[in-house]
Order: structure tokens, then sequence, then C-alpha cells
């Protein structure tokens, strides 16, 4: 299988590390040679990545070719690009829609819009996929746990929803940090918090089925401190502030800025 990346940046590189140390076999991997430092890191560790000469020498090489550029430089890219009939094609890009990105890629006519996020590295990762490709999902097994989504506005709902892995953390650090105003040892408490948080969503992922609010409620005995802290935080706003964030990033996303 013959692989080609355009932007080897942050999640281009995630990516080529997660299929290089996958079960994938019979793989090539062909590289733009922009970011000369994470495509050169690449062509070095992994033996079947090639660093090539030129964005158009990737599409060339490859079968299957991923777009990783920043939305703002991908337009003038793809017009410089010529693709041939058999070229599949993944873009990351959460601003260029589906039937643009097929209008771009003529005489190609197969294109899958997906994202992946950077613990493909772990092989452990959500991503969802949108379009007509026919290898996306099954090499994205590879990787992580494929999702088919059947429309573009069910994609821009779940694109949405990766604005909140910075909170996330957040959230954590949050925690993290009053635990240790309050005598928990810096290691300890980053620990339990990491710890907790990843077996709180294991739970959820296990339950048969899956009720965020019914987990919530199971949670929270009668005048306990979840129940406690439950009620505190809605009662601040802090659930209307999520939500009106989640609708100011579905904006941009649907005004491609
Ligand atoms: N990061 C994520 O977790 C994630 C997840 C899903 C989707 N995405 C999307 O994927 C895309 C890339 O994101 P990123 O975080 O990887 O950004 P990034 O780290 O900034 O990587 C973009 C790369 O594109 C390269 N580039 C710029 N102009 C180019 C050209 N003409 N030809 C080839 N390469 C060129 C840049 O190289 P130079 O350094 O030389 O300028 C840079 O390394 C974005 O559209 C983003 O929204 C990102």
């Amino acid at each position: 299988m013959k692989l080609g990346f355009i932007g080897i940046g942050k999640i281009a590189k995630a990516v080529v590390e997660g299929f290089c140390t996958s079960n994938l076999k019979d793989l090539e991997i062909y590289l733009s040679p922009r970011n000369h430092e994470n495509s050169t890191a690449l062509s070095h560790r992994f033996p079947n990545v090639e660093k090539t000469t030129s964005n158009q020498d990737v599409v060339d090489k490859a079968d299957i070719v991923f777009l990783c550029m920043k939305p703002d430089l991908i337009r003038d890219e793809l017009k410089s690009l010529s693709f041939k009939s058999h070229h599949e094609i993944i873009s990351f890009i959460p601003f260029l829609e589906h039937q643009q990105l097929i209008q771009s890629i003529y005489p190609a006519k197969t294109a899958s819009r997906a994202i992946p996020l950077p613990s493909v590295v772990n092989h452990n990762c959500p991503i969802p996929v949108f379009g007509n490709g026919k290898q996306a999902s099954d090499i994205f097994e590879f990787i992580g746990q494929p999702l088919k989504l059947t429309n573009e506005e069910e994609l821009h709902g779940i694109w949405t929803l990766t604005g909140f892995i910075s909170p996330y953390y957040d959230l954590m650090e949050c925690m993290s940090k009053w635990a240790t105003e309050h005598n928990v040892d810096t290691e300890v408490a980053n620990q339990y918090v990491a710890d907790l948080f990843q077996s709180l969503a294991f739970a959820a992922q296990k339950s048969k089925n899956l009720d965020f609010k019914e987990l919530s409620w199971h949670a929270a005995t009668p005048n306990g401190l979840n129940e406690q802290a439950s009620k505190d935080i809605k009662e601040a706003g802090v659930w209307d502030i999520y939500r009106n964030t989640c609708d100011l990033i579905m904006n941009r996303i649907e005004n491609k800025k």
C-alpha cells in the first residue's frame, strides 16, 4: 500500500508514526518535503518512509494521498497538483467541504474527510470518517477506531467536539493543581486525576446503553459530594458556557474560517 502525505506537521507526523508502528503490511510512505524537520526525522526513523522532493512527487508515488496542510493554504496547493483517476484522497482539513474537495482532485473521484488526533500514535483514537473513499475506514482500523459518518453535518458536529480537548486537559490541570494546594503531592495528584478520568471514560464505554445523565445520577448519593458538585456547577451556568462555545466553534466550521 502506497500512502502519501502533504504537510508534515503535528497530525501527519502522528498518523505516519501510527501506521509505521501498526500491523499494516507492505507499506510504503511518501512525505512532502515540508515540514523539513519532521519529514527528515520520519524518513530516518522508518525504512519504508521516503521524503520526496515536491508535493507533486508525493502524488505521483502514492495511491492514497493525505492532505494535512492548514486550511488557508490547501486550496492554492490543490490547484497546482495533478491527480490521476486511481487516486484516493483523505483530507484532515476542517473547512474544505467534500464537494469542493472532489472538484479539486479531478480526474480522481474518491475522497474522504477524516479527523484523526495525535493519540493515533497509541493506536487508540476514534477517527470519524465521511465521504465516498473506499479504503479510508479500513486503513484507519490499523491506528484507531474508525467511525463512519453518513452526512457532512454530522462530521461538522463531531469536529466541533474536537475543540474540547484543551478544555478537558484544563479541567484536569485545575483539579490537580487545587489538590496540590491542599497537601497532595504533585505526582500523586496528576496520576490520580489521569487515572480517575480514564477509569470513568472506560466505564462509560463499557456501559450497555450509554446514557451520561444516568451515569451522573448513579454517581450522586443524595446529599453526597457528587450531588453537591453537580448542582453547584450547573447553577453557576458552566454547561451554558460549554453549549455556547460549541455553537461558536460550529459557526466557524460552517463559515469556513
Ligand atoms: N493537529 C491535530 O490534532 C489535527 C487533527 C485533525 C485535523 N487537523 C487539521 O490538519 C491540518 C494540519 O494540522 P497540524 O496541526 O498538523 O498543522 P501544522 O503542525 O501547522 O502542520 C501543517 C504543515 O503544513 C506544512 N506546509 C505548509 N505549506 C505547505 C506546502 N505548500 N506544501 C506542503 N506542506 C506545507 C507546514 O510546513 P512548514 O512548517 O514548513 O510551514 C506544516 O508542517 C489542519 O488543517 C488541521 O486543522 C489537525
